[in-house]
């Protein structure tokens, strides 16, 4: 009898630890029984029907490496039903009636779309931004926290030698997750989110009384989906007349060699995707809630939106004093 063959794709910005993850994707599928096919580039890959046979060793030595060896992308065709046709006719061409899909928010848009069309779909939520439904942290969040604070450990050493006022610009599209996590674990004496409603004038003040108590430099983590934060740190100058210097810190936080606790994370969340398929079960979200797997079928999923923690950003406020 044939073997089952699944699909693995990662898609949209790369995250940390998705090689990790495609690695136990591949090898407990292996271990199952099943054949694995790996779509490069995305749903690019997948359209083009452009794939690599996955073996044990096509996986080796990866699980210590940042981006994703499979490549990734964003892919707008798939949004179309000509794409998601054209989609279905390469996997049933190749036989693959199952995809395990790692990537964010764009990733399960196209995974439930495509699982209407009838295949069976697993998505491992895999963003920096750790804004998926359904899970309490995403593959690469923790790498992204840990390179941002290390960054702003840095920061901090030239802030406090000139006394200026920094801006650090945190990645986050949508939310402020990342920022707040950054902020709370680099002591930053303010964050500002797209989750709260920024009082300028408080701001400034706070900035003011900061200087006269003796407080020379601080340390803003600013959420990239706040606008540009240039354009907040000419107003801070303006309104207070202290010296501002922004620091975007960019795609750095997307790379490097993912956290021990992020490739924990990705193995076992690989692993599930394939334990899920195994019984049959599909469209679902793998993740994590209380230290345990949650599996959320697409259609709960906007029931379990991620809340941003007000409680947190209040701890953040009482320890910035
Ligand atoms: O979703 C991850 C993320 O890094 C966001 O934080 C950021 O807004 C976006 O991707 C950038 O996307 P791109 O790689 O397309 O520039």
């Amino acid at each position: 009898m044939a073997k089952r063959r699944i699909g693995i794709i990662t898609a949209g910005g790369d995250a940390p630890g998705m090689n990790a993850a495609v690695r136990a994707v591949v090898r407990t599928g292996i271990f199952c029984g099943f054949e694995m096919v790996g779509f490069k580039r995305a749903f690019g890959g997948l359209l083009d029907g452009d794939y690599i046979n996955m073996t044990a060793r096509t996986v080796s030595g990866i699980i210590n490496l940042g981006g994703t060896i499979l490549r990734t992308g964003r892919c707008p065709e798939l949004k179309t039903e000509v794409g998601r046709k054209k989609a279905l006719k390469v996997l049933n061409e190749l036989n693959i009636d199952s995809l395990v899909i790692i990537g964010g928010d764009g990733s399960l848009a196209a995974g439930n779309a495509l699982s209407k069309e009838g295949v069976k779909v697993v998505n491992l939520p895999a963003t920096i931004d750790n804004d998926v439904a359904g899970t309490e942290e995403t593959i690469g969040y923790d790498t992204a926290l840990n390179t941002a604070v290390d960054a702003i450990d840095k920061i901090r050493d030239t802030a406090q030698s000139h006394e200026r006022i920094f801006v650090v610009e945190i990645m986050g599209r949508h939310h402020g997750f990342l920022t707040l996590a950054v902020g709370l674990a680099s002591g930053a004496e303010v964050i500002v989110v797209p989750e709260v409603k920024l009082d300028m004038d408080d701001l400034c003040d706070k900035f003011r009384y900061a200087s006269s108590s003796g407080k020379k430099s601080l340390i803003v983590a600013y959420a990239e989906g706040c606008g540009n934060s240039f354009d907040f740190a000419k107003q801070i100058e303006d309104q207070t007349g202290l010296e501002v210097r922004v620091s975007n810190l960019g795609y750095i936080q997307r790379g490097g060699i993912p956290t021990a606790r992020e490739r924990i994370l990705a193995s076992i969340f690989g692993a599930e995707a394939i334990g899920v398929l195994r019984e049959n079960k599909t469209n679902v979200l793998v993740g994590i809630e209380e230290g345990r797997i949650k599996l959320t079928p697409f259609d709960e999923l906007p029931k379990h939106e991620r809340k941003f923690d007000v409680e947190d950003y209040k701890l953040l406020q009482r320890l910035s004093i």
